[in-house]
């Protein structure tokens, strides 16, 4: 970790909460580190960068992301090595990303000084909330909103970027079971579907919950005009093994560019396994299924990592993905390989870990 973080401000928590933290049951998103960085945009610069302890903001009733929903958020992981030494994975990555869900949502972008400086920052300070039990990791949560208090519908003039942290343990702790989405959408051709932005999220609430009470876990997304294309599963990108080669949906613009989907990918190939970015038809992978040509689904996301699927419900339809021995699997393979690279164990010959 190397950029100069001399310009932020730090304030430091009276007294670290980390003791009241079971670092061996982690569940997802509820215990946060004791600090964040937060930095402001105002008068067309970004300004008051400060590490404080992880407390609520005062903020405007007319806040103008409350109201229109200029509102994105970056999800990336920590690990610690075996010397406990803190490794991230890929940041640029997803700083990058983060700029292009402003550039679409019409924000401002925020600098690599800012985002890397803040955020290597405040791991400094919090190193010891990095977690080393297995399975866990430290999540990263990089967002930015909107401030202007103003009710008139543009883009404000004025933002807030906030980094905190969460430790966290696995995402989910059962092969989840997925239902193809027919009659909902996550996103459409135009639309903001490869941004990280708010609203993506609060509009798979519904359909998801619908799934959900029909006892699946999550939903796969379809293509907005047809329902024939899969996009996306629940709040990740999706691939499957069919015939040996691992086929996911190439990315547009209404399918998020992942960072975890594209490291996967780089791996398999330096592996000399054949990789499909191409349309991939409902049909298709249930016809695969059927057929046994297809022999694994898997959710691939930042939270989860990988997720193998356990069952695909399509028009009242339920198709159970075949069982496998895990040395048999691409996912748990992958899996592994990805765990192994983040906590420094083996070498990393693609320049991912910093
Ligand atoms: C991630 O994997 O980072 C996600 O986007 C999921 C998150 C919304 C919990």
């Amino acid at each position: 970790m190397t950029t100069d973080v001399f310009q932020i401000e730090l304030r430091k928590a009276e007294r670290s909460r980390i003791q009241e933290v079971d670092f061996n049951h982690l569940p997802f998103g509820k215990h946060f580190s004791d600090h964040m960085f937060v930095a402001d945009f105002i008068d067309g610069e970004w300004q008051n960068q400060m590490i404080v302890p992880f407390e609520n903001f005062t903020l405007s009733p007319a806040l103008s992301s409350l109201h229109y929903g200029q509102s994105i958020f970056e999800g990336m992981k920590a690990y610690k090595n075996e010397a406990g030494e803190v490794l991230m994975f890929r940041p640029h990555a997803n700083m990058e990303r983060m700029n292009e869900s402003a550039r679409r949502m019409c924000m401002a972008t925020i600098p690599e000084e800012v985002f890397m400086g803040g955020l290597e920052a405040l791991l400094r300070v919090d190193a010891d909330w990095v977690p080393s039990t297995p399975d866990s990791s430290l999540y990263i949560r990089p967002y930015m909103f909107a401030t202007d208090a103003s009710l008139g519908v543009a883009p404000s003039k004025t933002y807030r970027f906030c980094i905190f942290t969460c430790p966290v343990g696995a995402y989910y702790t059962n092969p989840p079971k997925l239902k193809v989405e027919t009659e909902y959408i996550r996103s459409a051709p135009g639309g903001v579907g490869y941004a990280k932005c708010a609203g993506n999220y609060a509009g798979s609430l519904y359909p998801t919950m619908m799934a959900q009470q029909q006892g699946y876990d999550q939903l796969i997304w379809t293509d907005a005009r047809e329902h024939k294309y899969i996009e996306e599963s629940g709040t990740m990108n999706i691939m499957f093994m069919i015939d040996g080669k691992l086929v996911t949906p190439a990315t547009s613009d209404s399918i998020l560019k992942g960072v975890t989907r594209d490291t996967i990918l780089q791996i398999a190939r330096s592996w000399g396994v054949t990789v499909e970015e191409r349309l991939v038809s409902v049909d298709e992978v249930i016809s695969g299924i059927e057929t046994g040509r297809l022999t694994e689904a898997f959710g691939a996301g930042t939270a989860v990592v990988v997720s193998p699927y356990s069952l695909i419900g399509y028009n009242g339809k339920d198709h159970m993905l075949p069982e496998f021995a895990p040395e048999d699997s691409f996912a748990v393979r992958v899996k592994t390989y990805l765990t192994d690279l983040r906590t420094g164990k083996i070498a990393d010959e693609f320049g991912f870990v910093q």
